[in-house]
Parts: structure tokens; C-alpha cells; sequence
């Protein structure tokens, strides 16, 4: 049939490590349940979730209601980011054991957790085990100030959703000078820009959609770019259609046929892909192998993305009407198909907790992420993916 007609190529189950779930407490915008079916129709087998929910994760009481939640309702497999709060720094690292990561807030966002006083992002640098990450939402100057921190606190730091070409050249900076610093960046500002036909309302993300000049300096500094990762943010379709509408964009279901589509334009390869949603995010938030664990992708279906994508309750896209090329066709996760052709095949529950003790482990992997040199033994860094089958 024509489906075998096409070149299929396998990847590694992909590692989201910004995801907003919506649950506890917002679970009309998403929950575990719609989230990671959304997350496997996009080729992700492990998301990492972040901690601005209803109540925020940031006690012991949130943090295991979290989990009771997600392991209801999760399809894949998750970890649980606590957030730094005003006030809770010093008990943070008694139940980091149950957390993947901690997140800080640091700029205006969609968030109840914003951390305004340096002197407490500081106490949190000093607080938080050194061999968990710190992710900090830090846009423009904060971006600096964090890293600088982070450095005095001797610690790494992990700057969420890189966006601007000046939060670009103070990472690779601060790379370059082998401080133990790493990033992320999301599609819709590998793909967007502020020049968007959407509505004020609809388009609202932070951080901002950027200018053509910051949308192009990130694919010249691909290179600096450890991790693409969603920072999906469902708002529902009504939400969104308001002005102003509440900040952030869906993206679990778009990003990889977004990301098979610039491969196809020769602007990216699938090594990229599989080093930034899957190795790189392991290395640095030292996440364990999900064994017999793959996605199956089509580089050859052409589409375009409709006005909502299947899974998400979102229920809108800010790429709808894009045309893309590339689609995931199968995903398996531990042995078990949990995707095929549209459908979603695993149960509520099927998703684990990843094993988050850190005993025994290193400090951060980061360093070595920096300079890209040491590739560690198990893996080839930037190895082409398996071609399975082609005609
Ligand atoms: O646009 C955003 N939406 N940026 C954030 O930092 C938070 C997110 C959300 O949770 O909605
Ligand atoms: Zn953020
Ligand atoms: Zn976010």
C-alpha cells in the first residue's frame, strides 16, 4: 500500500522537558489524561511537568496530590517539577526526592509563583540539590542575572524557552567561558514571529513571539540550543479568543512534524532531533532509559495543520494552516504500542513516574553538554537515526 511506499525512519522516544498539564485544578484547559495522549500523538514518551497548577506545586501535600493525579491519569511517562516559591526554600530539598526538577519564576508570566527578590532566587540556588536541575523562566536581563547567580552559587542552571537573539548571546557567552549553563527553545519561537496573523489575544505567549532577527539567530546558534522543548501552555479555544487572552500556546501534537518538516527543508537533521529531545534532555535532568521505547515517523506525508490538533483540550493551534511535511505514524513505549495512525491505544495509567532518587548520581552532566566533546558510552551522540524501511 502507499504507506510503505514512504521512508519511515525510527527515533528514540522523545524527552518534552516543559510541559503544562493543567492538573491539579485546571483540568478544562488539560489534564494527565488528554495531556499525554497529546504528548505520545506527537512522538513524546516522557514529559517533564511543570508546577504553576491550582493548588502550585510547592509542599510536600501538592506535590504528592500532583502525583496521585499523574498516576491516575498519565499515558506516558512523567516527572514533577516543584516550584520556588517566596517563603519555601528551605524545605524544598527535603522532598526533592519526588520532584524531577525545580522551576523559578522570575519574569511576569501565567504563574502565581513569580520570585521578584534576588535575594530568594539566591537562597534557592544555595538550597536545592546541586545534582537536580534549576529551570528558570528568565527572559532578556533576568536571563543574565540568573546565570551570573547560578555561577556565584556554584551550581548549573537550565534558562527555559530561549527566545531572544540577547538571551542567545549571553548563553553562548556564558558557554563559551564554561560556566554550567543550558537551554531550551520552543517551536513557536523557531516558527513564529510577532508578525503573525493572529489576534492580540491569541497570540500572547510568554516569552513574547519575537522579531525575524531573533527568529533567525536561533537557527544560526542551533548549535547552543541543548534541548527544543514545547512549554505547552493549553488555554482553551474561548480562553484564547479573548483580549487579552491568557499567555501560551498548545504544542505537544505540532512540534515534531514542525521540527520532520525542517528536515525536510534540509535546515535541521534527524540526529539534531534526536540530540535535543532526547539525549541532551536526559543528560541534564538525569532521566533514566525507557528500554524498547520508539516512534516511527513518515518523512514523506504532507499535510496541513488544522485549526485544532486531536488530543489536546485546547481545542486551537497558533499553526493552524501551516503545510507541513512529516507525520508521526507509531509510537511504542516499553514494549507496548501505544500509538498507531491517529490512535491512541494506551490507558490512563500506563505512564510511570521516572525513578527521581539521586543517589549515586554526578553532579550535572552539563559541563560536558557544553563544549559537546564527551560523548558518553552508551550513546553516539548525533548518530542518524535507523532508517527501518524505505522504497
Ligand atoms: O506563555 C506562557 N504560558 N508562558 C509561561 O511561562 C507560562 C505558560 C502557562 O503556564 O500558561
Ligand atoms: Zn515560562
Ligand atoms: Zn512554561
Amino acid at each position: 500500500d502507499c504507506v510503505t511506499s514512504q521512508s519511515m525512519f525510527r527515533l528514540p522516544g522523545l524527552i518534552d522537558v516543559h510541559v503544562h498539564m493543567r492538573e491539579p485544578g485546571a483540568v478544562h484547559k488539560e489534564d494527565f489524561k488528554s495531556g499525554t495522549a497529546a504528548a505520545l500523538a506527537g512522538g513524546v514518551t516522557m514529559v517533564l511537568c511543570m508546577p504553576n497548577t491550582a493548588p502550585a506545586i510547592i509542599d510536600s501535600d501538592s506535590l504528592q496530590l500532583a502525583h496521585k493525579v499523574a498516576k491516575e491519569g498519565a499515558r506516558c511517562d512523567y516527572g514533577l517539577y516543584l516550584g520556588a516559591s517566596a517563603t519555601n526554600y528551605s524545605t524544598l530539598a527535603g522532598i526533592s526526592h519526588d520532584a524531577v526538577a525545580l522551576k523559578m519564576y522570575l519574569n511576569e508570566t501565567y504563574t502565581t509563583l513569580r520570585l521578584d527578590d534576588i535575594s530568594v532566587w539566591m537562597k534557592h540556588f544555595e538550597n536545592w540539590p546541586k545534582n537536580k536541575p534549576i529551570v528558570c523562566h528568565a527572559e532578556s536581563r533576568t536571563c543574565a542575572s540568573a546565570i551570573l547567580l547560578a555561577h556565584l552559587c556554584d551550581r548549573p542552571v537550565h534558562i527555559a524557552h530561549l527566545a531572544r537573539k540577547e538571551e542567545m548571546m549571553v548563553v553562548k557567552k556564558a558557554k563559551a567561558n564554561g560556566l554550567k549553563v543550558t537551554c531550551e527553545v520552543c517551536p513557536h519561537h523557531l516558527f513564529l514571529t510577532e508578525d503573525n496573523h493572529m489576534s492580540e489575544g491569541r497570540s500572547s505567549v510568554r516569552p513574547r513571539l519575537v522579531t525575524e532577527e531573533d527568529r533567525q539567530c536561533l537557527w544560526d546558534n542551533i548549535d547552543i540550543i541543548d534541548c527544543f522543548a514545547t512549554d505547552h501552555a493549553p488555554h482553551t479555544d474561548e480562553e484564547k479568543s479573548k483580549n487579552p487572552g491568557p499567555f501560551g500556546f498548545p504544542g505537544l501534537e505540532t512540534m515534531l512534524p514542525l521540527l520532520l518538516t525542517a528536515v525536510n527543508d534540509g535546515r535541521l537533521t534527524l540526529a539534531d532531533i534526536e540530540a535535543k529531545l532526547h539525549t541532551n534532555p536526559k543528560k541534564i535532568f538525569n532521566l533514566p532509559d525507557q528500554p524498547d521505547t520508539y516512534v516511527e515517523v513518515n518523512m514523506d506525508r504532507e499535510w496541513t495543520i488544522p485549526y485544532a490538533m486531536k488530543y489536546s483540550k485546547a481545542g486551537w493551534t497558533p499553526f493552524t494552516g501551516q503545510k507541513v511535511k512529516g507525520c508521526v505514524s507509531r509510537v511504542v513505549l516499553r514494549g507496548q504500542i501505544v500509538y498507531v495512525d491517529g490512535e491512541i491505544l494506551a490507558e490512563p495509567g500506563y505512564g510511570q513516574a521516572i525513578a527521581t532518587s539521586s543517589a549515586g548520581r554526578e553532579e550535572s552532566n552539563v559541563a560536558t553538554l557544553n563544549g559537546g566533546l564527551r560523548s558518553s558510552s552508551k550513546e553516539i551522540i548525533g548518530s542518524p537515526s535507523r532508517l527501518i524501511r524505505s522504497t
